[in-house]
């Protein structure tokens, strides 16, 4: 069977490619800057999901395809096309736990994500969609600038709650998705194994490097100005509202790692321990 994987640079694709490396399957990757030499074991192609049409030659002869979130509005219906046309049967989608949810400031997260599950559901396709929580990853994107060069982390809600998914774990629930009939039709909410403050998944970084990292408490204003250098606007706009709302409960732990993979989900402070050289 001929798989493809999009967004094969980003941490979920990137660990279904390595997961998939001895199943035996037929394994191609899109992203928009392939590097040949990153994965010499398989076909990479330049490709973009909001120009359909350079996924063409890449979706020749694929049966099963799994699919990041970002096709636009106005992109989708060529990109279904495309997929159609090359005989694609099976489309798993990197969509959000945010789909789930009702309150004002996921909006855009949300319907941006339920057009894309939405598309690929009514055309046919045998679709998954994996619904994931916050990425453990986002500490990186978040927080390591900051802790290597000042061991400190501005934060304006410190006891704001997340279940922190690793990428290998949403990974290990495509692959399943990918290489059995086992969650055919299904939307799958994923989580971390634990509710974690800020506050707690910094001092886990702190643990995993074995150096204290201080904690700064910003304002709304301040911490615009900090995580608007690492976030477009509308993320910006999501996050400070869900951050806000997150201190006031404990984040949701789904139990579908676990059940679909057999193997309980990577701690947070495990993930920080093999990521630690980010902080450093
Ligand atoms: N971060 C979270 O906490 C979180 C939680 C739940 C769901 N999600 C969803 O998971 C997805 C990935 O999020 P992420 O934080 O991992 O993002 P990311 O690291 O910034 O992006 C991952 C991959 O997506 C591709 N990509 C990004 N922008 C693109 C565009 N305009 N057109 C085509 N491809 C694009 C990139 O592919 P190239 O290699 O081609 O550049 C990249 O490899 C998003 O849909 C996000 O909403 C994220």
């Amino acid at each position: 069977m001929r798989v493809l994987i999009t967004g094969a640079a980003g941490g979920v694709g990137s660990s279904i490619i390595s997961q998939l490396r001895d199943t035996g399957l037929e394994v191609r990757a899109t992203c928009r800057r392939p590097d040949p030499q990153r994965w010499p074991w398989l076909q990479t192609f330049p490709s973009d999901l909001n120009q359909p049409h350079t996924m063409r030659q890449a979706l020749e002869g694929v049966e099963t395809v799994f699919l990041y979130s970002f096709a636009q509005r106005d992109s989708l219906p060529r990109l279904v096309e495309e997929m159609k046309a090359a005989g694609v049967e099976k489309v798993i989608v990197l969509s959000t736990i945010d789909t789930t949810r009702h309150e004002p400031f996921v909006e855009y997260n949300k319907q941006r994500h339920l057009e894309v599950e939405n598309a690929i559901a009514h055309s046919g396709f045998n679709a998954v969609c994996l619904r994931p929580g916050a990425f453990a990853r986002n500490a990186i994107r978040f927080w390591a600038n900051q802790i290597r060069e000042h061991r400190t982390v501005g934060l304006p809600f410190p006891e704001s709650q997340q279940a922190p998914i690793a990428d290998e774990d949403i990974a290990a629930v495509a692959v399943r998705a990918i290489t059995t009939s086992q969650l055919d039709g299904e939307k799958i909410v994923l989580t971390g194994p634990s509710s974690l403050t800020m506050r707690d998944q910094v001092g886990l970084i702190s643990q995993a490097i074995a150096e204290p990292i201080g904690i700064t408490e910003l304002s709304e204003i301040e911490a615009r100005a900090l995580y608007g250098q690492v976030l477009p606007p509308e993320y910006l706009d999501l996050l400070m509202g869900q951050w806000a709302f997150e201190t006031t409960e404990k984040a949701v732990v789904a139990p579908a790692v676990h059940d679909i993979t057999g193997h309980r989900p990577i701690s947070y402070l495990d993930w920080a321990i093999d990521h630690r050289d980010a902080f450093l």
